[in-house]
């Protein structure tokens, strides 16, 4: 595996799935794998989650990790080719990513969309522009339009959860001041669309996803409707595709409440995490035995040793 972006660089899904499963249930099964190696980790934009469950799933590999949160700590990097550098930028990306593939084998890089400029959002200029320059492979711990360590945790999650052969599983939009990028929910479709479920996308009208993603999917714009029957309920928000970036606070009635949990199938709740509590989600939803947010979380890091340990063994 040269990179690790979205579904397009593996093999399958369900064998990723099972890699996850196997380092679940023995974490430290390969533990000498990654001696010797060295993980770069460059954060342009906070985390807990990955960061802790990406250093963890190193150092259950047996890895050496270098950690840094890019935006606080280093320098600020040009990212134009050509550009006169007379302004705010000191170190241009060709030079900072080739001295970083001096110092790792691997490099994770997280850095979010803009939300001001689609096209180079969904061109995913920054991290297509560290793989250009980088001579290590590189994923992404959540770039501008995916979040594809959280979607694999979150296949492995109804995988491990299901009761049924072929779950229904709804993405619904739920209410947020601040807009947020489209990343987790174009990547739970990407990756859910390749496992064996009914996937539906509920949202109001204005915030339908980019079709890339939701092509071949039903999108309904009455969310009671769409959570009929539901087995799984995966709750998030993003700003608008459509007037990039725009969000609202109109539709905050669609906050998942016991109400509309009450239409599923005794459905399980989804989040990536962090979540704005009752805004998003209730504190009911949230703290009863129908929330899988925790082992979400939980399985971030046998996600990350399954990823991890593809690159290890190709090299
Ligand atoms: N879900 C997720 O990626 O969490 P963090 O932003 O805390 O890493």
């Amino acid at each position: 595996m040269k990179q690790f972006i979205s579904t397009q660089d593996i093999d399958s899904v369900p064998k990723l799935v099972q890699i996850a499963k196997y380092f679940k249930a023995s974490p430290h099964g390969k533990e000498h794998l990654g001696k010797n190696k060295t993980l770069g980790l460059l954060f342009f934009n906070s985390s807990l989650r990955t960061r802790l469950s990406t250093q963890k799933a190193a150092q259950n590999l047996g890895m050496n990790v270098l950690v840094m949160n890019v935006d606080e700590e280093g320098w600020k990097i040009e990212f134009d080719e050509g550009a006169v550098m007379n302004q705010g930028e000191q170190e241009h990306l060709q030079e900072a990513a080739a001295v970083l593939s001096q110092y790792c084998d691997f490099i994770g890089v997280r850095s979010f969309a803009s939300l001001t400029d689609r096209e180079a959002d969904y061109e995913e200029k920054i991290l297509r522009g560290f793989i250009r320059y980088a001579k290590k492979p590189v994923f992404s711990m959540e770039s501008a339009t995916r979040h594809p360590l959280q979607s694999l945790a979150d296949v492995l999650t109804v995988e491990e959860n299901k009761t049924v052969e072929k779950p229904k599983v709804v993405l619904s939009w739920a209410p947020h001041p601040l807009p947020l990028p489209q990343a987790v929910a174009n990547s739970f479709l990407e990756w859910m669309k390749q496992t064996d479920c009914e996937l539906v996308v509920t949202n109001p009208e204005g915030f339908d996803l980019s079709e890339e993603f939701t092509e071949g999917l039903e999108i309904v714009h009455d969310q009671c409707e769409a959570l009929k029957n539901a087995d799984f309920v995966y709750a998030k928000n993003w700003s608008s595709f459509e007037n990039y970036g725009a969000t609202t606070d109109a539709f905050s009635d669609w906050t998942i409440d016991s109400r509309k949990m009450a239409l599923t199938n005794r459905a399980r709740f989804m989040h990536c995490l962090p979540v704005r509590r009752n805004v998003v989600v209730t504190d009911e939803v949230l703290n009863s035995e129908h929330s899988l947010v925790i082992e979400q979380a939980n399985n971030r890091t046998f996600a990350a040793q399954a990823v991890l340990y593809k690159f290890l063994q190709d090299g």
